[in-house]
């Protein structure tokens, strides 16, 4: 009966995807969790281990950036070795379904759903594989792991080069956001996917979505602040469940 139910409810949420017009997705550390990426909070959350004031803010760098550049050669070697799973393949297939009428919204900075095949991806925390001069307007991807040499420093003009990444304390990338912005002002559906929703700016796009009329669809193996806002929460990992919601190609 219950699995009947289940049924049904995926089924909707389907012929939801593929009426609605604009569709959204949110996703976050938890997508990645699952091709053994490890999240943020939670059980086994980074920063459970790791204090994310010594690591990840724009003063940590300063104070020391070999520690901080270890830290993320670290995490680029975890993700390096982290293949995209069930739940990135399936975005990447809605974007073939949806065209331009998806976009898929990461806080990931593991690049997984590029990997995937994901090619209308806005990356608001940004990407650990970029390489960023902290002094002048250089920046590379840089694939290395490890990193040949650790701080890695500008070919341009010497100084430090730093993680491609959103420290605690920063902006989002205005241009990024801008384009976010006007999606949540037009997304008709919002997928929302593994991510706690606890740092802002992202944990709110959920709520303008909805204020702007989108329908929520949330995917967690735990409820957060957003499946109170959520028109349906799927309990369960999003390699399992986002296969069973993304409809087949139409063709
Ligand atoms: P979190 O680590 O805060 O949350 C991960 C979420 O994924 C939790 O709600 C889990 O319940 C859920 N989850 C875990 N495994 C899952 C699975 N297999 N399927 C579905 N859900 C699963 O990660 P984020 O919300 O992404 O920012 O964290 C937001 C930001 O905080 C990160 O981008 C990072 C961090 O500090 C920066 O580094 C700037």
């Amino acid at each position: 009966m219950k699995e009947e139910k289940h049924r049904v409810l995926y089924e909707k949420v389907k012929d939801l995807i593929l009426s609605r017009e604009k569709v959204c997705a949110l996703t976050g550390a938890g997508i990645s969790a699952e091709s053994g990426v490890p999240t943020f909070r939670g059980k086994d959350g980074l920063w459970n281990k790791y204090n994310p004031a010594e690591l990840a803010t724009p003063e940590a760098f300063s104070r020391d950036p070999e520690l901080v550049w270890k830290w993320y050669d670290w995490r680029r070697q975890i993700i390096s070795e982290a293949k995209p799973n069930a739940g990135h393949l399936a975005l990447a297939k809605l974007e073939e379904i949806k065209g331009e009428n998806f976009i898929l919204i990461t806080q990931n900075v593991d690049g997984l759903h590029q990997k995937a095949g994901s090619k209308r991806v806005l990356e608001v925390h940004g990407n650990i594989w970029k390489l960023k001069c902290t002094s002048c307007t250089y920046e590379e991807f840089n694939y290395d792991v490890p990193l040949k040499v650790i701080p890695p420093r500008c070919p341009e003009c010497g100084n430090l080069l730093r993680p491609g990444v959103v420290w605690f304390g920063e902006s989002l990338p205005f241009d990024v956001l801008d384009e976010v912005e006007r999606w949540l002002r037009m997304c008709d559906l919002m997928l929302v996917i593994g991510t706690s929703g606890v740092v802002q700016p992202a944990a709110s796009f959920a709520f303008v979505a909805k204020h702007n009329d989108a329908v929520i669809v949330e995917v967690n193996i735990e409820r957060t602040p957003i499946s109170e806002i959520a028109d349906f929460f799927f309990l369960g990992k999003a390699g399992e469940i986002l296969p069973l919601i993304i409809p087949e190609i139409l063709k």
